[in-house]
């Protein structure tokens, strides 16, 4: 009996160490609520990093031409979308970047890949996509620059960050992961339309960037801005959510328009990027080189999601090591995600979505 109780009283030990060194955030749970969420992001964390390992070989992207086609990414002057915007570059595809520092965005591409090979065909455009009118200009200034756009990457985001309200008076994980870029999508869906009238037989395509976070939470309607509750894990989940119900819900918009667009959702995995300085793991940088996808694996199902022949006609998908994967239960519940779609609209002044 004796020996049964240390045992537990080990195990118990060991289980509180992992979770002092490991916690998805520096804040400290304090109650019932944030331990759950702590608990579930650690748990989600450990399982997507297992399936990472044990399905390497099939986070593979072939890299093909498609000259002519245009795509537009926010952030990417780092971390995983840095080797998005390679990617794309290697495919002869014409970007625009949505930053907030374009010139440090310049010398990023500029630092890992050659200038000759993509001459003139990357546009670097500040935009801040927790600030709704940083949105509107960004998106002001593509218009000027394509006419046709064929592949938007809603990348940019935040985790774990203190509580902090934008100046729309939103919550700033929710703003910067999602609610910017709904915006986005909504003011450059007349040329992601006309993108799709380019008579090349390919889908235009829709990519909202989300995380196996997803699935520890659920949206709540009565406090969208977390004034009530706010733990930073959980709110990057709500924000990560939110963008798998959007996938979703694009796809009935665009089938029921007869659009040629498809959305996905893919999951990088767990990699090894400076999204987690808001983590107790960022201060153990040995673990993170050692168990956690590099940038550039990070950006296969990304760009999976954008060109993958494979995928043509499958929209409305979560995605994670270049293949379909499990979203949560709820993404499912169509009245659910319209709830979702009609509450950012309210929330943005959209009357009619894509329609300016
Ligand atoms: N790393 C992972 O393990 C992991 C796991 C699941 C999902 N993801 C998702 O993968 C995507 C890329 O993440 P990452 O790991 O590459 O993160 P990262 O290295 O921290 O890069 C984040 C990017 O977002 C930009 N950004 C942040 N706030 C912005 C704002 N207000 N306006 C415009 N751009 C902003 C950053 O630009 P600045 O340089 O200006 O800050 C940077 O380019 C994110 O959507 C993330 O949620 C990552």
């Amino acid at each position: 009996m004796g020996f049964l109780l240390s045992l537990l009283y080990l195990i118990v030990f060991f289980i509180c160490f992992l979770f002092y060194f490991f916690r998805s955030t520096n804040t400290i749970p304090k109650n019932w609520r944030e331990l759950k969420s702590e608990v579930l992001t650690i748990v989600e964390g450990m399982m997507s990093q297992n399936q990472d390992f044990i399905l390497r070989k099939r986070n593979r992207i072939k890299l093909m031409s498609l000259n002519g086609r245009v795509a537009v990414i926010t952030g990417g002057n780092r971390g995983i979308g840095l080797f998005v915007v390679k990617k794309l570059l290697q495919c002869d595809i014409k970007i625009v970047m949505g930053v907030r520092n374009p010139e440090g965005a310049k010398q990023a591409v500029e630092s890992i890949i050659d200038k000759s090979l993509y001459e003139g065909k990357i546009n670097y455009e500040h935009c801040d996509t927790g600030d709704m009118n940083s949105v509107r200009k960004f998106a002001e200034r593509v218009q000027q620059l394509h006419p046709a756009v064929h592949i938007l990457i809603n990348n940019a985001a935040v985790m774990a960050t203190p509580y902090q309200e934008t100046k729309d008076g939103f919550e700033s994980q929710m703003a910067i992961n999602y609610t910017g870029h709904f915006l986005l999508t909504h003011l450059l869906l007349p040329q992601l339309i006309a993108g799709s009238k380019t008579n090349d037989g390919k889908n235009v395509r829709i990519i909202n960037v989300s995380s196996c976070a997803h699935r520890t939470t659920d949206i709540d309607f009565d406090d969208f801005h977390c004034k009530k509750f706010y733990y930073p894990a959980d709110a990057y989940a709500k924000s990560k959510l939110a963008q798998v119900y959007f996938t979703k819900y694009l796809e009935t918009i665009f089938k029921e328009r007869d659009l040629k667009i498809q959305s996905h959702a893919p999951h990088p995995g767990i990699v090894n990027t400076g999204l987690f300085e808001h983590s107790t793991i960022n201060f153990i940088p040995w673990f993170k080189d050692l168990f956690y996808k590099t940038p550039e694996q990070g950006s296969r199902t990304i760009i999976y999601a954008a060109i993958s022949p494979y995928l043509e006609g499958k929209g409305g998908t979560y995605l994670s090591n270049c293949y379909f994967d499990k979203s949560h239960s709820k993404a499912k519940n169509f009245a659910e995600t319209k709830r979702l779609f009609d509450y950012t609209c309210q929330l943005l002044n959209i009357k009619t979505f894509g329609v300016i």
